[in-house]
């Protein structure tokens, strides 16, 4: 596993406010890493500051194989770059099908092939079935999106990004308003997109997190509180008093 992305020493203050202080972070390629920490934590703003959508006051980022600098760079030619974000509410055509949904995410290129699309059109089919199966709309292609339940959407918002094929996926609080059932659904879909790429978590739902099996960092005031495997971060003293024990 190498190291895909690099924070070092990143800052950003609102009105005088430090929400993400001095923060180092790693992530390798592949890997699912999950992130908790109480409210206000800084855990958007992390997201955030790697999409481009707030510029640190310091600090670097660096990026993929030749340590490229992600700051600087607009929010566009960071997704060009192959990092996605999920948000919490979901983004989907409502009044289109899913397969159409599918469709409009996989004719977005972000890289210079759009000279190769012509070639991509059958395989383009089987790419939407490949991606609908990976999260579990194989039944629903037909569906018109609104029809869907809210974490069919969310997945479906899931399903469009790796149509992107992203190297890095961000996804704030995925399972939230998800019933049980979807929640479980979704730690898998999850898990697998990891295996080929890096996937990054925010969730508040301990549970969840626990079926991630994976490194978990805990944020708190904007700089790491605790980072390891998920039984070193809950038995951590600091992580109970601040967020687990309250
Ligand atoms: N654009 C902004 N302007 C001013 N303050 C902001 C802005 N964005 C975030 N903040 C503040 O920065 C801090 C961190 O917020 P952030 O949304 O990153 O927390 P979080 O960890 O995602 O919390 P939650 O678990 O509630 O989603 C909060 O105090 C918030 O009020
Ligand atoms: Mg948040």
């Amino acid at each position: 596993m190498s190291t895909l992305l690099e924070m070092s020493g990143v800052s950003v203050s609102f009105d005088g406010f430090k929400a993400i202080n001095n923060l180092s972070f790693q992530i390798g390629e592949p890997e699912l890493r999950a992130i908790i920490g109480p409210n206000g934590a800084g855990k958007t703003t992390f997201m955030d500051i790697i999409t481009g959508k707030t510029k640190p006051d310091e600090g670097r980022i660096s990026w993929g194989d030749k340590n490229i600098s992600l700051l600087g760079m607009s929010e566009s030619q960071i997704a060009r770059e192959g990092i996605g974000r999920k948000f919490q509410k979901p983004t989907v055509f409502e009044a289109q099908t899913v397969r159409e949904n599918l469709a409009m995410a996989l004719k977005n290129p972000r890289g210079p092939f759009d000279v190769l699309l012509y070639k991509k059109t059958r395989q383009g089919a089987e790419r939407i079935e490949a991606i609908a199966e990976q999260t579990g709309l194989a039944d629903v292609l037909t569906r018109v999106a609104g029809e869907l339940s809210h974490g069919q959407k969310q997945w479906l918002e899931i399903g469009m990004l790796l149509a992107q094929e992203p190297r890095l996926l961000l996804v704030d609080e995925p399972a939230a308003g998800m019933t049980p059932a979807e929640r479980e659904k979704t730690t898998e879909m999850l898990v697998n997109a990891a295996k080929t790429r890096a996937v990054v978590v925010v969730e508040h739902d301990m549970e969840f997190i626990r079926r991630l099996k994976c490194r978990v960092t805990c944020l708190c005031e904007g700089s790491v509180l605790a980072e390891g495997s998920i039984d070193h971060v809950t038995s951590n003293p600091n992580v109970i008093d601040v967020y687990l024990g309250r």
